[in-house]
């Protein structure tokens, strides 16, 4: 075995740049399901190849969400008082929550809301478009997937807007000047929240905050914190992941102009592929965290029950016993099967098929219509551990005339 390099997860400024692919590479080959010590936690299993990341997705009865998805804390429950979020919930609890909205994300569903969908990418290209210069993560892809999970909520846009600014807050590392800001904006989002649910719960209207102000589960209804804890997840949920997928991956493609130039000759028939390779390479979500339920074997690796055990999507993405030449940045590449909306176990992301027509359609808007895209400035990649991405892009464009009045 080569010597082991520095190996630090928890370190957000190993992210900072994009995710440590040097390191996932070495973990891969020498030590693929990979004890990492936590200075404030009893330690995790950090499990680096594509099989084993599907495997334990897949595998929900001895792999648990129910302890937290993230890896700080212990591997004890949650505990009974603990809020009910669909995310940390196992089957069959999580299966009835799940069940609850995913009408409004079947493929027809998101079919139907695709024309709108472009128009609010063509709005958001006319607020810069005039400009020939803005930030393309705040300016244009946040915008995105709060207008959409806005307009399904029915809230208005700038609410949208607002209540992601809290999720922002919410994942932000905790400021000593400042230490409860975390929970200050929970309480804002929960008291939101209540204002729509006391509305529609005396007004039905056609939207998804009404379904699920009215729904059951096993014949009991949702309770209000249950309601709030939904909003949050769904405008969380899709928030940061497609606003760096679009802005991350505009990064990628202007640093691959060859790659860029070739999408744009025959845009539709490469977008969609385009937009896969996009998810493999940028991989928004760095990791989901599960916890062993009973004694369990990852590969020659034996697990303890109570371990903690980290599935790494962005090394599993770039696992050359999964993908051919994975290092390379290959817009036609087929297959493409990636896991950067999880393995495919019962997790897998609710919204995958919206999140990629909201990044399709932006994306197109963006390619057809800021002529003469460039960067004018250094990335400002964020500090997390957690979601890969960049916070700020500043680019350049030839100013061009709106589409709408
Ligand atoms: C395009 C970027 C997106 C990426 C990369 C992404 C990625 C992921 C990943 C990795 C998971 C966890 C999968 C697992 O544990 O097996 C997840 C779960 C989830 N995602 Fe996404 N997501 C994206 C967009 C969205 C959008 C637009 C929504 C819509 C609101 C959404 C809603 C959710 C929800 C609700 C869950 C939890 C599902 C459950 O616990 O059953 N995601 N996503």
């Amino acid at each position: 075995m080569s010597t082991l390099p520095r190996v630090d997860l928890l370190d957000a400024a190993a992210f900072d740049g994009g995710q440590p692919h040097e390191t996932f590479a070495w973990l891969r080959d020498h030590d693929p399901v990979h004890w990492h010590d936590e200075a404030d936690g009893p330690g995790f299993w950090a499990v680096t190849r594509y099989d084993d990341v599907k495997a334990v997705g897949r595998d929900a009865e001895t792999f648990s969400s129910a302890y937290g998805i993230m890896i700080p804390g212990s591997g004890g429950q949650l505990g009974g008082g603990a809020p009910r979020m669909m995310i940390t919930m196992d089957p069959p609890d999580h299966t009835g929550f799940r069940q609850l909205v995913v009408p409004e994300f079947l493929p027809n569903a998101v079919r139907e809301m695709v024309p709108q969908i472009s128009e609010l990418a063509t709005q958001i290209v006319d607020g810069v478009i005039e400009r020939g210069e803005c930030d393309l993560v705040t300016d244009v892809a946040g915008l995105m997937p709060s207008y959409v999970i806005a307009e399904m909520l029915g809230i208005p846009h700038a609410d949208g807007v607002a209540l992601y600014d809290l999720t922002e807050t919410i994942h932000s590392t905790r400021d000593p000047d400042d230490p409860d800001a975390g929970m200050r904006a929970v309480m804002e989002m929960l008291q939101y929240a209540h204002g729509v649910w006391e509305d529609r719960r005396a007004t039905p209207r056609d939207d998804l905050s009404t379904t699920l102000a009215h729904a059951t589960v096993d014949g009991e209804p949702l309770s209000e914190l249950d309601f709030g804890m939904w909003f949050l997840l769904l405008v969380d949920a899709g928030g940061d992941t497609t606003r760096n997928l679009v802005a991350t991956g505009m990064h990628a493609l202007l640093e691959h102009p060859d790659q860029l130039a070739f999408v744009c000759d025959d845009l539709d028939s490469r977008l969609n592929p385009m937009v896969e390779e996009l998810l493999r390479w940028v991989s928004p979500v760095v990791y989901m965290r599960r916890t062993a339920l009973r004694p369990a074997k990852i590969g020659d690796t034996h697990i303890a029950e109570g371990d903690k055990v980290v599935m790494y999507y962005g090394s599993a993405n770039r696992d050359p016993r999964a993908f051919d030449a994975p290092d390379v940045f290959d817009v036609t590449r087929r297959p493409n099967d990636h896991v950067a909306f999880g393995g495919g176990g019962p997790h897998f992301c609710l919204g995958a098929r919206l999140g990629r027509a909201e990044v399709q359609a932006l994306l197109r808007e963006v390619l057809t219509r800021l002529d003469g895209l460039r960067l004018a400035g250094e990335p400002d990649w964020l500090a997390s551990t957690f979601i890969s991405g960049v916070r700020h892009l500043p680019v350049e464009f030839r100013p061009g005339t709106r589409s709408t009045g």
